[in-house]
């Protein structure tokens, strides 16, 4: 009798039981530019314009193919060319154009600021995709980097997540975006150099996060940023499966991913970009694939959610992807901690506790307050192999990090006073706005606990700050440390201009991202 088949079946059953699903479809591939400096003749056209009728190189154009009818049409709709408003008209006869859809720059004696200039363009992109669907075509008489930054906020503001719609009206639109300037091949150039490895990279990490559970899991997490990374250079992965975890006595990450069937891991991604020796910045994310709270389980009410709760690690891994597109000159490791946090038969109970790779034992008050954990072997892991020069963690740690500060600014917190203001001010020119909260000993006595060495939460003790003393009981004092609560501001269910979805932001990209260029790189 053959046995095989069924030897064959068993095997499939098996990743059948999970795999329902397989990771096979794409999301749209991120929008793209073709640059050029003449004016197309025909369709449609989105036009910036400034303030009190300043047209532009372009908008003269039109005006004198059609004998003045562009300003005839500007004055007629009363359009003032405020910053992120459009006007959509019908084009001027003889302009060869359909419709126009004007975008305001403001007062031409105002400089708009990068982040400005990102909003205009992510606004002016949603707009035209909305009123022309396909076969955009913009054009922005501004010099090389302001069009270039218009070109990289439409890029953001164009994200949609939209794989799972089998309706291909529904589908927002899916095209390459003819971009209009003066200096065409320079705007390109500084573009491709500098703006666009950003923008692929959050595009990546929105993917990421806005992906269900069932199809991101700490495995299929470290296979689709493998694939991400082929073709880059200085690139080199580690992934520690749970075998690795026990070996090297990583009790905490693996306590939290025993009660799941998707095993944990930890992907290591080093960008050694920079010269050799060099200590590098460490970013570690945590990277709960999805989070029912463990055997404390959560309500279901909006529990859906918790499949955003690897966005630390999905920024952490993107910001890397980011710095390795542009080829910084900078060393760097992202470090994802990845487990999915469910309640089996097999799962960690309050009360239990775990030997953490440091060897501090803890107490396992809640089972969720899990990201802490995966995040102690993490940041304890990141700053003894590595001896950052800087070491950032991110993670949508607490509801409390996310009601007192929002949807405008991620928690900040840190041991090093002198950080503080170079975070803030990297968050206002980036976009990624940070606020500081307190870190004091009072937060570290919250976690002392009489079982254990420490635990993982306690009453009284404050939310986001005792969650970052948790952290910080794991990284040695002397490494320059930033904890970065991402609860309130990695996803959104409104869209805004930088992003078309509803979902994730990638918030910590263009922070990182900017930080590390401005306070790392050689230049
Ligand atoms: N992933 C959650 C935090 C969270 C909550 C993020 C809501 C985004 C929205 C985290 O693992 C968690 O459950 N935190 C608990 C900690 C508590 C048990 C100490 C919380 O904030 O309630
Ligand atoms: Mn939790
Ligand atoms: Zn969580």
């Amino acid at each position: 009798m053959k046995l095989w088949p069924i030897f064959a079946f068993c095997l499939l059953a098996q990743f059948a039981s999970f795999n329902v699903l397989s990771d096979t479809k794409q999301n749209k591939t991120p929008t793209s530019f073709v640059f050029s400096q003449s004016m197309p003749k025909d369709g449609n056209l989105v036009l910036g314009i400034h303030a009190n009728s300043e047209l532009g190189s372009f908008g003269k154009e039109i005006d004198s193919r059609s004998n003045g009818g562009l300003t005839h049409a500007i004055n007629a709709t009363k359009f003032e060319a405020k910053p992120e408003t459009s006007q959509l008209i019908t084009a001027p006869k003889n302009s060869g154009f359909n419709q126009i859809l004007l975008v305001g720059l403001g007062d031409k004696i105002k400089k708009l600021d990068n982040a400005q200039l990102h909003k205009i363009g992510g606004s002016a992109i949603q707009a035209a995709i909305k009123t022309f669907k396909n076969n955009i075509q913009m054009a922005f008489d501004l010099p090389i980097e302001q069009s270039a930054n218009i070109a990289y906020g439409s890029k953001l503001g164009s994200y949609y997540f939209d794989k799972y719609y089998t309706d291909e009206e529904r589908q927002k639109y899916q095209s390459t975006i003819q971009f209009i300037t003066p200096e065409a091949d320079n705007a390109k150039a500084f573009f491709k150099q500098n703006l666009d490895p950003v923008a692929n990279a959050i595009w990546l990490s929105r993917d990421m996060s806005n992906e269900p559970a069932n199809i991101i899991y700490p495995q299929s997490f470290v296979k689709r940023w493998k694939k991400h990374f082929k073709g880059l250079d200085n690139i080199k992965i580690k992934v520690l499966d749970e075998k690795d975890m026990l070996k090297k006595g990583m009790g905490a990450i693996y306590g939290v991913g025993r009660g799941s069937k998707r095993p944990p891991r930890m992907m290591i991604v080093e960008y050694m970009g920079g010269k050799r020796g060099d200590a590098p910045v460490a970013l570690v994310g945590k990277g709960i694939t999805f989070d029912t709270g463990g055997i404390s389980i959560k309500g279901s009410n909006n529990m859906w959610n918790m499949k955003f709760d690897m966005s630390g690690a999905a920024s952490a891994i993107g910001t890397i992807h980011a710095l390795a597109g542009r080829n910084a000159k900078v060393n760097v490791v992202g470090i994802a901690a990845l487990a999915e946090n469910m309640p089996g038969a097999n799962a960690q109970r309050p009360g239990d506790v775990v030997t953490s790779m440091s060897g501090k034992t803890i107490q396992i008050r809640s089972t969720d307050a899990e990201g802490r954990l995966v995040l102690a072997d993490g940041v304890y892991y990141g700053d003894i192999t590595y001896n950052p020069s800087l070491l950032v963690d991110l993670a949508t740690l607490t509801g409390s990090a996310s009601r007192a500060l929002g949807k405008d600014y991620a928690a900040y917190f840190s041991r090093h006073d002198e950080l503080a203001p170079l975070f803030i001010a990297m968050g206002k020119e980036t976009g990624d706005e940070v606020w500081p909260l307190p870190l004091n000993d009072n937060h570290f006595k919250a976690i002392e606990n009489d079982v254990a060495d420490v635990m993982n939460s306690g009453p009284g003790a404050p939310g986001a700050s005792a969650g970052a003393a948790f952290i910080g009981t794991f990284i040695r004092e002397s490494t320059p440390w930033v904890h970065l609560d991402i609860a309130g501001v990695a996803w959104n269910e409104k869209s805004t201009p930088l992003k078309a979805s509803p979902g994730s932001t990638s918030f910590g990209i263009q922070l990182l991202n900017g930080y590390i260029k401005e306070h790392f790189e050689d230049k």
